[in-house]
């Protein structure tokens, strides 16, 4: 098993144990691409969507949140391009019966290909001392060819997507010689379109007229509200709306655990603009997102920018801001200049002007948006898998004394204190635990534990990733004073029960990240 794959096994199995993400429905096996958020997960998601709400609406005066509902009116979707181009290129296996999306199977492919790149680098970096490796890439014969090849695919895949030619799809899936990854069989069906909305029926009104969609995305909710908030908001332009709600796909390829799921979180932010400043302010909100990113100790060379090459059919630029997941580099938020697309075919379906007068210019005029948009299950994995660390313990001379510890940065963390006593079968300590337990609790979300040895309630504590232990002892009962452990560096240091709450404090408070 590649190191990388052992690892991402490690997180998912991490997440079930310690009361993170269980399977949907796992009575009954599961339900693909769909999970529920355990005790802990729930709390890191609650505070994941706390730091993007406080970042995007607390910290800017001309951005106000709303909570729309996921229900719209079905016209909302044929007006913002969902019911006729949110699709996927979909194929089907005739002998295996499995079903595969046809760009997935071209990108597999190329990634293949990129792999024999790495071999050979790989090899040569054994051979070479003063190792060139961009030199190598350059001039090695067997890697230019590898990636002349990946140029071709890539630039034929491209073509295909943005002139939705589905038999050119199918054309590379043969030119290719690709194969069903589960059973190696070649026989495929021809390449069709598949639209991602799921669709329900809407009790009192029969047939097609009452079909309804969940919404796949919840900028359409801020979209049909533009006139609505800026009326009652009285915000000029440029102004946003930001919110952060559930969106549902019907995805076909459905894998690598929350970070493509059927039913998901999404936390997005339209920027509304004057027509024309529009790439200035893609700029701007390029860079905000990124430092929101580093903001929370994400070191640079795990996030990088992708400009996309082939744009959705609203966007007149897009970027995706990737991360390096466990699985390699890959979309974590998109930001897309969006024109007035969405406004402009509101206003034109609905019969209802969705204008802004701007009084300094004295016009009328549709505005132009810029939409951020992340979802939050991918922002949870994206946290989880760069903070699950398995280390020998700090201050250990021993290389097999080791722990599972979830580095993940104090504001964000499920639980920011333990209240351990000592001696669990000792009233006056337990006691005492309990007081200082109900008083921390008044500030933080806080946990007192009494079920185990000490050595065993750290242990637990730093698997769920809490960065502070405090302990209760018999000193304490004399002097006031507890041992507040550090989760990074084990460091323990004896302290009044009164500065808990600020140590602790100044630590997890989101106001550092924020700044
Ligand atoms: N409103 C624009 C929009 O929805 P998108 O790139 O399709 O754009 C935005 O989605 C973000 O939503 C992605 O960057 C990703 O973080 C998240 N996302 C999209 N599909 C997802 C899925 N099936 N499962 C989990 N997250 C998803």
């Amino acid at each position: 098993m590649s190191q990388q794959s052992d690892q991402f096994k490690r997180l998912v199995a991490h997440c079930k144990e310690y009361g993170f993400i269980y399977q949907s429905s796992e009575v009954y096996d599961g339900l693909a691409a769909v999970y529920d958020y355990g005790p802990y997960g729930a709390e890191l998601k609650n505070n994941i969507k706390r730091y993007w709400w406080r970042a995007m609406v607390d910290m800017h005066e001309n951005i106000v949140g709303i909570d729309a509902a996921i229900f719209m009116h079905p016209k909302t979707w044929k007006a913002s391009g969902h019911v006729d181009a949110f699709n996927d290129p979909l194929i089907d296996n005739k002998d295996s019966k499995r079903r595969y999306r046809a760009d997935v199977l071209i990108e597999d492919h190329i990634a293949k290909i990129e792999g024999k790149i790495n071999k050979e680098v790989t090899k040569a970096k054994k051979r070479f001392d003063n190792f060139d490796e961009k030199m190598f890439r350059e001039t090695n014969g067997r890697v230019k060819g590898y990636q002349e090849k990946i140029n071709a695919i890539t630039e034929r895949l491209a073509t295909a997507m943005t002139n939705n030619d589905m038999e050119e799809l199918k054309a590379i899936i043969v030119d290719l010689d690709i194969a069903d990854p589960d059973t190696g069989s070649r026989n495929w069906t021809d390449v069709r379109q598949f639209n991602l909305m799921f669709s329900t029926q809407l009790g009192n009104i029969a047939g097609t007229e009452g079909k309804l969609y969940l919404r796949p995305e919840t900028a359409q909710g801020i979209f049909v509200n533009f006139l609505n908030v800026q009326k009652s908001t009285r915000q000029k332009i440029p102004f946003g709306i930001a919110q952060i709600g559930k969106a549902f796909r019907n995805e076909i390829v459905a894998r690598q655990f929350i970070f493509r799921m059927r039913e998901f979180e999404q936390m997005e932010m339209q920027f509304f603009v004057r027509p024309g400043e529009e790439m200035k302010w893609y700029e701007y909100w390029k860079e905000v997102r990124m430092k929101w990113h580093k903001a929370l100790g994400t070191p640079d060379e795990k996030l990088r920018y992708h400009d996309h090459e082939a744009l959705a059919h609203y966007a007149n630029a897009a970027l995706d801001i990737e991360f390096e997941f466990p699985f390699g580099f890959k979309e974590l938020e998109g930001i897309h200049s969006r024109t007035d697309f969405d406004l402009a075919s509101h206003s034109e379906l609905s019969g209802k002007k969705m204008q802004y007068f701007d009084p300094e210019l004295n016009e009328n005029y549709v505005p132009y948006v810029i939409e951020t948009s992340i979802g939050v299950d991918r922002m949870f994995l994206a946290t989880m898998s760069q903070a699950l660390v398995n280390e020998v313990v700090p201050g250990s001379d021993d290389p097999n004394n080791k722990r599972d510890v979830l580095k993940i940065p104090p504001a964000l963390a499920p639980v920011k204190c333990a209240i351990l006593p000592l001696k669990r079968n000792e009233e006056a300590i337990v006691n005492k635990a309990k007081d200082i337990f109900n008083q921390l609790k008044l500030s933080f979300h806080c946990q007192y534990d009494d079920t185990g040895s000490i050595g065993k309630l750290y242990r637990r504590q730093d698997a769920i990733g809490t960065p502070f232990c405090i302990t209760v002892d018999f000193e304490s009962l004399e002097d006031n004073m507890v041992t507040i452990r550090d989760r990074d560096t084990l460091k323990q240091e004896r302290v009044s029960i009164e500065k808990v709450a600020e140590i602790v404090g100044k630590k997890v408070d989101m106001k550092h990240i924020l700044a």
